[in-house]
C-alpha cells in the first residue's frame, strides 16, 4: 500500500495553534484578574482600617462636631456632640433650624449666631452661645465654624466643632465675684479708715441745727421776732440738714454693695462726688485739693461706684504720699482731659515719689509700704480699669511726687 503524498491541512493545525493561544490567554488574563483582586483587597482593607481609624477619632474626640449643608440642615454629629447635646445622631440628622438644643430663652441670639453662620461671617475666634440638654439643663458653648468643602473643592456646607466651657464660665464668674465682693470690701475698710472724720464732718451740720434750733426757741420765748427773721432762721436750718443727708448718701452710695453696672457716666461729676467725701479727710491732713476738669467731656460706660473707689483710692494715696511734707506743699491736683478716644483721669501729688523697688511691686495684692495699709487699693484700681478696658499708669511729677493715670474708653 503506497500511501499518497497528501496536502498539509492546514485549517485543523489553525485551529489547533489558535485553541492553544486563547488558553493561555484565559490563563493570563485570569493571573491578571487575580492580582487585581490582591490589590483591590488591599486597598480595600487600607481603606476600611483608615475609615475605622477615623471613626475611632471622632468617636473618642471630646469635642463636639457637627457637620450642616448650605440650608442649614444637619448631615453629619459625632458621638460627643450627641453626649454633650443628649440626643442621638438619629434625632439629629436631617433636622433644620430651629434645633431641639436651642435654649429657649437664648432663641434670639442662637438663631442670629446660626444666620451668621450660614452668611459665612462666623469669627474665626468662635462664638460662645448657651444651649440646652435634652434633659433640660443648660450650658455654655464654644462654637468654631469652619466651611465644609469637598473633594472636588466645592463649598457644600458648614462644618463646626463644639466645647462644654460652663465650667470655665463658672470659674470666671465665681472670680468675678470674689473680686467684686473684695472691692466691696475694701470700699468698708476706706470708709472704715474715714469714719472718724466724716463723723465730725456730720457733727457740724448737726450742732448747726440744734444752735440755730436755740435761737429760734429763744426768740419766740421773747417774743420779739419778725415772720422774715424766723424763716431766714429756718433756711438755714434746712441747709444743714441737706448737708448732713448729703454726706450719709454719699457713704450709702459708695460702700453699698450691688451688681456692677455698665451706664454712661459722666467722669467730672463722679470726681466731684469723690471729692466730697474725701474732702474732710484733706482738711484735718492739710492737703489742697484742686481740680482741673476739662469741660464738656462725653459720657463713658461704667460703673459709677468703682470708677468712685479708684478716684478715691489715687486721691488718698496722694495724700498720705504727702504726709511728711511741709503743710504749705501738701498741693493734690487732679485732673480730666481727653486724649483720642480716652477719658484720662490723672491725680498729681507732690509727695516722696516712688523709688524704682517700691514700683516693681506697686500693683501686687496686699503690697504695702504703710502701717495700716492693706495694699490693695492699686491693686483693685487696676482691674477696674482692666474691666473697663481701660489702663492705669504712672510717672514722676517734674516738680515732685508722682502722677498716676487712670483712663477709660468713651461710649461710642
Ligand atoms: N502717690 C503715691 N506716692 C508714693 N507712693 C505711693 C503712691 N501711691 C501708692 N504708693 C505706694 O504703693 C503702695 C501700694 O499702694 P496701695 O494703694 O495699693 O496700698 P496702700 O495705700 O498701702 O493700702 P490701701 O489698700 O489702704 O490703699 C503704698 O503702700 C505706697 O508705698
Ligand atoms: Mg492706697
Amino acid at each position: 500500500v503506497t500511501a499518497y503524498k497528501s496536502e498539509v491541512r492546514w485549517i485543523p493545525l489553525l485551529l489547533m495553534g489558535s485553541l492553544g493561544v486563547l488558553a493561555a490567554a484565559i490563563v493570563w488574563s485570569l493571573w491578571q484578574l487575580r492580582r487585581h483582586m490582591q490589590r483591590r483587597q488591599a486597598a480595600e482593607q487600607a481603606l476600611r482600617a483608615e475609615h475605622a481609624f477615623r471613626k475611632a477619632m471622632e468617636d473618642s474626640l471630646n469635642t463636639g462636631m457637627r457637620a450642616r449643608d448650605l440650608t442649614g440642615r444637619i448631615t453629619y454629629v459625632n458621638p460627643a456632640f450627641c453626649r454633650m447635646v443628649g440626643w442621638r445622631a438619629e434625632e439629629l440628622v436631617g433636622l433644620l433650624p430651629p434645633m431641639p438644643y436651642w435654649a429657649p430663652e437664648a432663641l434670639e441670639r442662637t438663631r442670629a449666631v446660626h444666620e451668621m453662620v450660614l452668611g459665612g461671617h462666623a469669627p474665626p475666634q468662635g462664638i460662645e452661645i448657651r444651649l440646652m440638654r435634652k434633659n433640660g439643663e443648660r450650658f455654655d458653648a464654644l462654637l468654631i465654624e469652619a466651611p465644609l468643602i469637598d473633594s472636588e473643592g466645592r463649598h457644600i456646607g458648614w462644618m463646626g466643632s463644639m466645647v462644654d466651657v460652663t465650667e470655665q464660665k463658672n470659674a470666671q464668674e465665681l472670680a468675678r465675684q470674689q473680686q467684686e465682693r473684695l472691692q466691696a470690701t475694701a470700699r468698708l475698710v476706706t470708709m472704715g479708715e474715714m469714719a472718724s472724720t466724716l463723723a465730725h464732718e456730720l457733727n457740724q451740720p448737726l450742732a448747726a441745727i440744734s444752735s440755730y434750733n436755740t435761737g429760734c426757741i429763744n426768740m419766740i420765748g421773747s417774743g420779739d421776732m419778725s415772720p422774715r427773721e424766723l424763716t431766714g432762721i429756718l433756711e438755714k436750718i434746712g441747709k444743714q440738714a441737706q448737708r448732713a443727708g448729703q454726706i450719709i448718701r454719699r457713704v450709702h452710695a459708695f460702700v453699698r454693695r450691688s451688681e456692677p453696672k455698665c451706664e454712661p457716666v459722666d467722669l467730672n461729676a463722679i470726681l466731684r462726688e469723690a471729692v466730697g467725701l474725701v474732702e474732710p479727710d484733706a482738711e484735718r491732713r492739710g492737703v489742697n485739693i484742686q481740680l482741673d476738669l476739662a469741660e464738656a467731656l462725653p459720657p463713658v460706660a461704667a460703673d459709677p461706684v468703682m470708677i468712685e473707689q479708684v478716684a478715691i483710692n489715687l486721691i488718698r494715696n496722694g495724700m498720705d504720699a504727702m504726709a511728711n511734707i511741709p503743710r504749705a506743699g501738701r498741693d493734690l491736683l487732679l485732673v480730666t482731659r481727653l486724649q483720642d478716644d480716652m477719658l484720662i483721669l490723672s491725680v498729681a501729688d507732690r509727695g516722696k515719689g516712688i523709688p524704682p523697688d517700691v514700683a516693681e511691686k506697686l500693683f501686687a495684692p496686699f503690697f504695702t509700704t504703710k502701717e495700716e495699709g492693706m495694699g490693695m487699693g492699686l491693686n483693685i484700681c487696676r482691674s477696674i480699669a482692666e474691666l473697663h478696658r481701660g489702663r492705669l499708669s504712672f510717672e514722676d511729677n517734674p516738680g515732685g511726687g508722682t502722677i498716676f493715670h487712670f483712663s477709660i474708653p468713651v461710649l461710642t
